[in-house]
């Protein structure tokens, strides 16, 4: 039997200590570590109840051809959460669904619940958060309420355990949320980590032993961990997240980790009145309302896994009042972003150690692709010079810290999807893709101080110039 008595447990990394401190050792976090009682260790978990005995039980090894009864993936009817999960939820497989509050988790599974009862698979809905007749009027604003979705608030993981075991097993289980979720074999209290952790442990057991496929909704901190469950992270099959921010309409569901399938797709949806909306085409999305006759705008081509994506780079680069200047990042990676100023000015020669510098994935959108450089600099140089990038045109390449423009995968998938929203031209990396398919132009760059010219070309805007600094050294076309 596990000791009980008093342990100290890190709310963000589970990390366990027998005395208080403000800071976690492990995670760094400061404020996060807080008293439970119970089990204590690393595995602290359910308490043991069967006796210990001497020897073993024998059971049965299997080969790897044995027999599989049912399909092994349930397709939920919605495509976009099929792209994420690589197909349809793979029978006992348990997924992590983590996002901020308010995001449209709950709305997202209970179509996901709907659409799959109506294949005539069991499904099953726990709330541990709302009332049956709250999750009902949501139902019925989504026109789902005639979905034989069937439906429970609940917050013991040892009776939804039972319940799920009487009759047919369900296909897919919802568990909304993991954080309101207690079991009786954790004397902690609910929300605590090792509660997390054990309820999450039972449901993961049940999960393997019926072939029920059990999404966990996890909630998310300030600072973007899965609260608790970070702890459950390494527990779980799958880890999605849904991102998105209140001012936009639209969803991201993105897989963080996939035993059963790719980690880089996306699944894109809008928030509309009657729930969620799929977005098949999400390019068309995302350069809505672009200002083509702006300075500082370029359409990167980027890759979203199989899929290309093309989105609106936008740059301001205004003169600095700070002794150090601003650089400020939304949708992007700020270590990216100084480097691709750096590179800029050692290989460019552009100097922008006066300006501050803002840079924005416009709709919401986070990037994490280094095909991503090209078109950050060409928006920072078009913003600094006041020079309008030609509208039709998509960049994509990664910048290396010589200044050379280096070639990125996919490179023909970027160029068809260019095409089909009606770009004329690609600024890229020298060698594969090049030459497109005949309809776009390309434009193959070897190095940085090559586009840096070719802005520059197309003139700065009258009285662009501005006070306070050396203007960069374009070739003059006044
Ligand atoms: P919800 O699914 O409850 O979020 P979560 O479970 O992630 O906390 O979504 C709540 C938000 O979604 C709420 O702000 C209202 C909005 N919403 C719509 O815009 N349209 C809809 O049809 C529904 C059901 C919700
Ligand atoms: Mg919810």
């Amino acid at each position: 039997m596990a000791k009980i008595h008093q342990t100290f447990v890190c709310q963000s990394c589970g990390a366990v200590y027998n005395r208080w401190r403000g800071r976690c050792e492990a995670c760094n976090g400061w404020n996060t570590i807080v008293e439970e009682t119970g089990a204590t260790g690393p595995q602290a978990g359910p308490v043991k109840t069967r006796p210990s005995r001497a020897r073993g039980r024998v059971f049965a090894l299997e080969g790897l051809t044995g027999e599989v009864k049912e399909a092994p993936r349930i397709p939920s009817g919605i495509n976009e959460l099929d792209r994420v999960t690589g197909g349809g939820f793979v029978r006992g497989s348990v997924i992590l669904l983590g996002g901020d509050p308010g995001i449209g988790k709950s709305t997202l599974l209970m179509q996901a619940s709907a659409a799959m009862a109506r294949t005539g698979e069991r499904v099953v809905y726990i709330s541990g958060e709302e009332a049956v007749a709250q999750v009902r009027l949501r139902a019925e604003r989504l026109g789902l309420s005639s979905a034989e979705v069937e439906l429970a608030a609940e917050t013991n993981v040892e009776d939804i355990v039972e319940t799920l075991s009487q009759g047919r097993p369900p296909a897919l289980a919802i568990i909304d949320s993991i954080q309101t979720m207690w079991t009786e074999t954790v004397e902690s209290a609910p929300g605590t980590v090792t509660q997390v952790r054990g309820s999450a442990q039972t449901l993961i057991r049940f999960a393997k032993t019926s072939g029920t496929a059990v999404i966990l909704v996890g909630h998310v901190t300030k600072d973007g961990q899965i609260a608790g469950p970070r702890v459950v992270e390494h527990m779980v099959d799958a880890v999605a997240s849904f991102e998105g921010d209140q001012g936009h309409h639209f969803r991201i569901l993105r897989a963080v980790k996939n035993r059963f399938g790719p980690t880089d797709e996306i699944g894109v949806f809008e928030m509309t009145d009657m729930g969620l909306a799929e977005v098949p085409n999400p390019s068309a999305l995302f350069l809505a309302g672009r200002d083509h006759a702006a300075p500082g705008t370029a359409v990167f081509a980027g890759m979203e896994g199989t899929r290309p994506l093309l989105v609106e780079i936008q740059a301001l680069v205004a003169p600095s009042s700070l002794g150090m200047p601003r650089r400020a990042v939304v949708g992007w990676d700020p270590n990216r972003l100084s480097m691709v100023l750096a590179v800029l000015e050692a290989h460019g020669g552009i100097r922008l150690g006066t300006h501050d510098v803002y840079l924005n994935v416009a709709g919401g959108l986070r990037i994490s692709e280094p095909a991503a450089d090209l078109a950050v600099a060409a928006a920072l140089v078009s913003s600094l010079s006041g020079a309008t990038l030609p509208p039709e045109t998509v960049y994509f390449g990664e910048i290396g810290l010589s200044g050379a423009v280096r070639p990125v995968a996919q490179a023909p998938a970027r160029l068809k999807e260019a095409l089909k929203l009606g770009f004329a031209k690609a600024v890229m990396p020298q060698g594969r893709g090049e030459g497109g398919d005949g309809a776009l132009t390309t434009e193959a760059l070897r190095h940085i101080a090559d586009m840096v010219a070719g802005i520059a070309s197309n003139g700065p805007r009258r009285g662009a110039s501005r006070r306070g600094h050396n203007p960069p050294d374009y070739g003059d076309d006044d």
